[in-house]
């Protein structure tokens, strides 16, 4: 919960939102609206809360959804692919020199750079599922070796026990810290869940995510300062671009810039290759979005209709909206369905 560092999105404070996310104020998770707490969905070994398991499971809460899930076009996504909408913490990590616990360092880690990156880009797991993760650069200067870049993704775990990948871009020099090691971080999120995700965020040409942030260390810059960058990925690979601030930075005596911001003479060289693209085949996406706005249709009009009815029907009508908003394939019918019974 506290101490949300470089691995903010996946920690429990993005649960809870609020003054436990960096920058502060992001929405909690819907379940924590819900006073569901962390063991409902995480395993707990012997000692109970205080042995809380990375494994979660949705318990009994929605049979019917992740059955809908399972048989849909998207039945290849986790749920937080669609169900997680912005990604806080850090942005940007640089390594130089500076100041640690009062001596000077040559590896003091520049990390302040807090933001907000959104949506979240999607890609394939180590066994194939599409996940949500948030991508954000990385460099470290002072690095003696040279180190090549990595041929493609790569898994820390092979086997999946945690799914975070990465990318080493390899080393540069800038005539300034010796070499610069360069690689991309890339972190499985899965909290905080929220409303499902338009299709058009994900079915375009290239995804995109936006990242804002702020500058906040006070070793460095005399000020704190702004800037962004986007992120693309698609069928030609995944790259960092227009990485810029928005307003001046006013470097600190006794620092240079590429001690703290390295990232400004490497704004185009975090990119990887691969495929990260979402391949759809038009006609197919047409039809199935004509049939979701159907679905949405039916179900405003249905919602009107039963408003006056009794608590079961209502109950029922929740359970048809979750199935056919998870499984296009037959939603029609099962709702036509529905509307002969009320009669
Ligand atoms: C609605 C269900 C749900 C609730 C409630 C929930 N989580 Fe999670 N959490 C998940 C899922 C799903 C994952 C991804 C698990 C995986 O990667 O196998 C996860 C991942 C995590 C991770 C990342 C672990 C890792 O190594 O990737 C941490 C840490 C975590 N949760 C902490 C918490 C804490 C603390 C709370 C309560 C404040 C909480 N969670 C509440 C579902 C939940
Ligand atoms: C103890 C019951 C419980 C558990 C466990 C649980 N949920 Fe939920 N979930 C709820 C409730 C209640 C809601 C509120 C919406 C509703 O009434 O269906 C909800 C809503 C959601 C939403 C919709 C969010 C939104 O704002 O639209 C998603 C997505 C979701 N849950 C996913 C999960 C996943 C994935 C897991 C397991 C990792 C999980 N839930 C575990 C009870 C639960
Ligand atoms: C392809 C995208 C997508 C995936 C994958 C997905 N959902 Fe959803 N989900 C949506 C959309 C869109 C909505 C409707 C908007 C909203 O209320 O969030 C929704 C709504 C919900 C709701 C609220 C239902 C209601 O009646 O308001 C719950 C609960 C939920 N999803 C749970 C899940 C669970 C659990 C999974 C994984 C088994 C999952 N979703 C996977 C897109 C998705
Ligand atoms: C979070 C991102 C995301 C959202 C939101 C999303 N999709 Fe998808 N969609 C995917 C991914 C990824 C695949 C590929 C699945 C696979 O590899 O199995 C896919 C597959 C599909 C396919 C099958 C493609 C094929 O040629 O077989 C169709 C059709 C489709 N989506 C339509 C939609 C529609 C319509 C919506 C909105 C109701 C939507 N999608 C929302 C990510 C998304």
């Amino acid at each position: 919960m506290c101490h949300a560092g470089s691995l903010h999105s996946r920690r429990g404070g993005t649960y809870v939102g609020g003054d436990y996310s960096l920058p502060t104020g992001m929405k909690a998770d819907t379940h924590y609206k819900k006073d569901i707490i962390c063991i409902d969905c995480h395993l707990t070994g012997a000692k109970g809360m205080g042995d809380i398991q990375r494994k979660a499971s949705c318990q009994d809460c929605h049979i019917e959804i992740e059955d809908a899930h399972s048989k849909s076009i998207h039945k290849n996504l986790e749920c937080a692919a669609c169900h997680i909408n912005e990604l806080r913490g850090y942005q940007v990590v640089v390594y130089g020199p500076g100041m640690v616990a009062g001596k000077p360092n040559p590896f003091k880690k520049y990390s302040l750079y807090h933001g907000i990156q959104s949506p979240p880009i999607i890609m394939k797991d180590q066994k194939g599922k599409w996940m949500a993760v948030k991508v954000f650069p990385h460099s470290l200067g002072n690095f003696k070796p040279d180190v090549k870049p990595s041929e493609g993704i790569m898994f820390r775990w092979k086997d999946g026990e945690t799914k975070d990948p990465y990318y080493i871009v390899g080393t540069e020099s800038i005539g300034s810290n010796d070499k610069h090691l360069l690689w991309i971080e890339i972190q499985h999120v899965s909290h905080p869940y929220g409303k499902g995700r338009t299709c058009e965020s994900c079915h375009r040409k290239e995804q995109v995510s936006i990242s804002k942030w702020e500058y906040e260390d006070d070793q460095g810059a005399k000020e704190p300062f702004k800037g962004g960058y986007r992120i693309e990925a698609g069928k030609d690979g995944l790259k960092i671009t227009d990485m810029k601030n928005y307003t001046p930075i006013l470097v600190a005596e006794g620092y240079k810039l590429e001690d703290f911001a390295s990232w400004l003479f490497f704004s185009d060289r975090w990119q990887m290759p691969g495929d990260f693209s979402i391949k759809t085949e038009n006609d197919k996406y047409l039809k199935y979005l004509n049939l979701s706005k159907n679905i949405d249709k039916e179900l405003k009009a249905l919602e009107r209709e039963i408003k006056n009815k009794d608590k079961k029907v209502q109950k029922q009508y929740k359970e048809l909206r979750a199935v056919t908003l998870h499984n296009e394939d037959g939603a029609i019918e099962l709702i036509q369905q529905f509307k002969k019974n009320l009669k």
